[in-house]
C-alpha cells in the first residue's frame, strides 16, 4: 500500500496525461482516447489520482453527462498493478461521482482487460448481451471548422450503393479511382499510384455530381463542391479558387469536386481579348494549383463537365488528370435498375421492361422527373376517389400505366445529335 488517493488538482495534469500515455500500451486501446481524457480534465470533469512520495501513480477519470457517468480511464504505474489500487482509485471516483447525484456509472472495457474481475467484485453488472459498436467519423473539430468554411461536409456511407445500374461507370471507377486510394498499400504493391484528379464528362443529368458523391460517400472522405460562381463572388476568381485550395490543403483527406469546370477553364483562344482576371488566368491559376494539390495523398479532385470539347487541351493532359472518364445516358440494364428502384418497392407488378423500351435515352434526371409525375397522378386519382376507396382497394402507388404516360409527357434531355456528339467526345477525350 503506501499511497493516498485524492481528488484530481490542475497541476496533476502533466503527471496524469504522462501515466495514461504510459500505460495505454498495456492494454488494448481505450474507448476513449487520450486526448479525450485531457478535454475532460480539463473541463474539470471528477477524477481521483492516487500519490506515492508526493508522485502520482495512478489516476481515474469519469465524464458525466445526463446524469450517467462513463468511466473514461483507470491508468496506474505498470509496476503497481494488482496490488488493488485500481479498487481504491475506482471507489473514491465512485464517491465524487455520487456527490454530483450520479447514479448509473458505466465502464466499458476491451473483452480481455484484467479489470473485469475487479468491477465484478465492486458491485458492477456486467451486462452480457452489450456489443460496443463505434464509428469513428473522419473530421475532428478543426478540419470541421475548415470544411464549414469551404461549405462541404461528410456525405452519407450509402451513396455509392444507391447509385443504380450504370455498372460499367461504376466497376471502371471503383476500380481505377475508389479502390486504389481506400488501399493505397495493396495499390503501390503492384505499382499502380493511387489518382489525384479524374474528369468526368457526359450529357446533363447522367450523373457526374452524383458519382463524385458516391466516390467521397464510398470513401468516407469529406466532399467540398468548389462553385465556380460562388467564388466569383469576392470579385476575383483566381485568388478565391487559391484561397479555396490553401483552406482544403488544411484538410487531411478530402474529395474536391468542381462541376461546370469548363467555366474556369475554356479553350484559351480568347487571350488578346481577354480582359485582365478573366478565365485565362483563372485557368492558369486552377493549372499551378494542381500540382500542389497532387503531392499530397489522401485527397482526389474530380472535375466534371457536359462539354469536354470546350476544355482547354492542356487542361485533361495526362500528369494532371490521372482518368477522363465518359459518363453517358443509362443502357437497357441501367435503367431497368433504376425504374425498379423508383416502382418495385410499391408495386412489384409494374412492367420494367415496358418502361425500359419507353425510356431509350432518358437519364437519370429524366427518369425521377417522370417518376415523379406519374406518383403525383397516382396521388391526384387517390384524392379524387376520396379517403376511404384509398383503404378498400389496397394497392398504393403508381402504376405500369402511370409511368408509361409520364414518359410519354416527358421529352429526353439528351436528343440522337448529342449521342452522336458523345460518341466523338469519347474517341477524342476519354482516357480510362
Ligand atoms: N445511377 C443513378 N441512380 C439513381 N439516380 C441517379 C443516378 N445517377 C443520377 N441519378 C439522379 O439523377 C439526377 C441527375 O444526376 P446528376 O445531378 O448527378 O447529373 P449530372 O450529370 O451531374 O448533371 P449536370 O451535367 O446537369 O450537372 C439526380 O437527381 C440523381 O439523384
Ligand atoms: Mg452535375
Amino acid at each position: 500500500m503506501g499511497w493516498i488517493v485524492q481528488e484530481y488538482r490542475e497541476d496533476d495534469l502533466a503527471s496524469v496525461v504522462h501515466l495514461i500515455d504510459t500505460t495505454s500500451g498495456l492494454g488494448p486501446d481505450s474507448v476513449f482516447t487520450v486526448s479525450e481524457c485531457i478535454t475532460a480534465l480539463t473541463a474539470r470533469q471528477p477524477a481521483v489520482v492516487a500519490r506515492r512520495d508526493g508522485e502520482v501513480i495512478g489516476a481515474a477519470l469519469a465524464t458525466v453527462a445526463e446524469g450517467r457517468a462513463w468511466v473514461m480511464r483507470i491508468a496506474i504505474a505498470p509496476s503497481l498493478r494488482g496490488l488493488g489500487l485500481a479498487s481504491s482509485l475506482l471507489l473514491a471516483l465512485e464517491r465524487r461521482l455520487v456527490e454530483m447525484r450520479v447514479r448509473r456509472i458505466a465502464y466499458v472495457l476491451p473483452e480481455e482487460d484484467l479489470l473485469q474481475e475487479g468491477l465484478v467484485n465492486a458491485g458492477y453488472d456486467r451486462r452480457p448481451a452489450v456489443a460496443y459498436f463505434e464509428k469513428v467519423e473522419p473530421v475532428d473539430d478543426r478540419a470541421a471548422d475548415v470544411l464549414e468554411r469551404l461549405g462541404g461536409r461528410v456525405l452519407p456511407g450509402d451513396l455509392w450503393s444507391r447509385l443504380a445500374g450504370m455498372e460499367e461507370e461504376k466497376t471502371l471507377i471503383e476500380r481505377r479511382v475508389v479502390l486504389p486510394l481506400a488501399d493505397p498499400e495493396r495499390a503501390e504493391r503492384h505499382g499502380v499510384e493511387p489518382p489525384r484528379a479524374i474528369a468526368l464528362f457526359g450529357p446533363p443529368g447522367t450523373g457526374k455530381t452524383t458519382f463524385a458523391r458516391g466516390i467521397a460517400s464510398r470513401l468516407g472522405w469529406p466532399f467540398v463542391e468548389l462553385l465556380p460562381s460562388r467564388l466569383a463572388d469576392s470579385g476575383n476568381l483566381a485568388a478565391a479558387l487559391r484561397e479555396a485550395f490553401a483552406r482544403i490543403a488544411e484538410l487531411d483527406r478530402v474529395v474536391v469536386f468542381i462541376d461546370e469546370v469548363e467555366e474556369i477553364a475554356p479553350v484559351r483562344q480568347f487571350e488578346s481579348s481577354a480582359p485582365p482576371g478573366g478565365t485565362h488566368s483563372v485557368t492558369n491559376e486552377l493549372l499551378k494549383l494542381i500540382p500542389a494539390f497532387r503531392e499530397r495523398n489522401e485527397r482526389l479532385l474530380v472535375c466534371a463537365t457536359n462539354s469536354v470539347r470546350s476544355l482547354d487541351p492542356a487542361f485533361l493532359r495526362p500528369g494532371r488528370f490521372d482518368y477522363v472518364i465518359p459518363i453517358g445516358t443509362p443502357d437497357n440494364a441501367a435503367r431497368r435498375a433504376m425504374w425498379a428502384r423508383k416502382a418495385h418497392g410499391r408495386r412489384p407488378d409494374v412492367d420494367l421492361e415496358a418502361l425500359v423500351r419507353a425510356s431509350e435515352l432518358f437519364t437519370p434526371a429524366d427518369i425521377d422527373h417522370a417518376a415523379r409525375i406519374a406518383a403525383q397522378a397516382s396521388f391526384e386519382r387517390d384524392l379524387e376517389r376520396g379517403p376511404a376507396a384509398a383503404v378498400s382497394t389496397g394497392v398504393a402507388g403508381a402504376g405500369t400505366q402511370d409511368y408509361l404516360e409520364a414518359v410519354a409527357q416527358c421529352r429526353p434531355t439528351v436528343t440522337p445529335g448529342m449521342v452522336a456528339d458523345f460518341q466523338v467526345d469519347i474517341t477524342t477525350h476519354a482516357r480510362v
